[in-house]
């Protein structure tokens, strides 16, 4: 076993075995938490799991002293490989689409402010009803899930729908240990994008809608108030709002 697994595995073990001791874990406890074990398992929940209760703690230790934006949780609902879309930049969708429409546009820089040309915005998010394309009945395949590139000044543009807060799923093992300890099922509606250029740490991150419920309860710890966004109506119905992202150096390849 190499240093490190022997380090980190045996101090995971040895804070579950101070909580057994410190909370009087019983037998019965015990094989409920085995077989709450083997549900995740078959119900497929680990990637939610981790994603809900753990990503948020190594994204913010992992990028705590990083230049430029504030990045958070990628969460188990991104699909490489969405379109690349042209002009006027509209993320696909339902042609009876609901939702408030939004356009967001804003500039790519590098740490200190110049113009990233050619930067990459992978964009997806649940629709005005927090249902996610390809993982939740409803949407249709590649529903709300785009990229769009940066011009020779950064700038970039977006057009969609404002998405709805969701819960993540109540009947898995996952939504049973949350309704169990009487937490918060919700996550605030936002719109998560990974912001890339060459040379630079790619961004994962979300936009938070500044009037969704829950902004101070996700269950996935994931908001930051750098991240909460304000859109504003622009007189025809819908809304627009602009965002700005820093991109970081990429970070050094470690020495062999
Ligand atoms: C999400 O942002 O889509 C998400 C993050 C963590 C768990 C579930 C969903
Ligand atoms: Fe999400």
């Amino acid at each position: 076993m190499s240093d490190r697994a022997n380090q980190l595995i045996g101090d995971i073990l040895r804070r579950i075995h101070e909580a057994i001791v410190e909370n009087d874990v019983t037998y019965e406890e015990y094989q409920a938490a085995k077989q709450w074990f083997i549900d995740v398992g078959e119900a497929g929940e680990w990637p939610l799991f981790g994603d809900v209760y753990i990503e948020h703690v190594v994204e913010e230790h992992s990028f705590a002293n990083r230049e430029g934006s504030q990045g958070t949780i990628l969460g188990p609902f991104h699909l490489p490989d969405a379109p690349v879309l042209e002009a006027p930049f509209e993320l696909p969708h339902r042609p009876d689409e609901t939702g408030d429409k939004t356009v967001f546009r804003g500039r790519v820089t590098d740490a200190d402010g110049n113009p990233l040309a050619n930067a990459n915005l992978d964009v997806w998010q649940a629709d005005a009803e927090g249902r996610y394309s390809s993982f939740m009945p409803g949407p249709p395949e590649g529903n709300l899930r785009g990229q769009v590139r940066t011009d020779a000044d950064g700038r970039y543009e977006v057009r969609t729908v404002i998405p709805g807060p969701y819960t993540i799923p109540l009947d898995g093992p996952t939504g049973k240990m949350t309704a169990a300890a009487e937490w918060s099922p919700w996550r605030p509606a936002h719109i998560h994008l990974i912001v890339s250029a060459e040379g630079h740490e790619p961004l994962v991150t979300q936009l938070f809608i500044d009037s969704s419920d829950y902004l101070d309860s996700d269950v996935a710890s994931a908001v930051k108030p750098e991240l909460i966004v304000h859109p504003e109506p622009t007189g025809d119905g819908g809304f627009a709002f602009t965002y700005d992202f820093a991109l970081a150096p990429a970070r050094t390849p470690a020495m062999a």
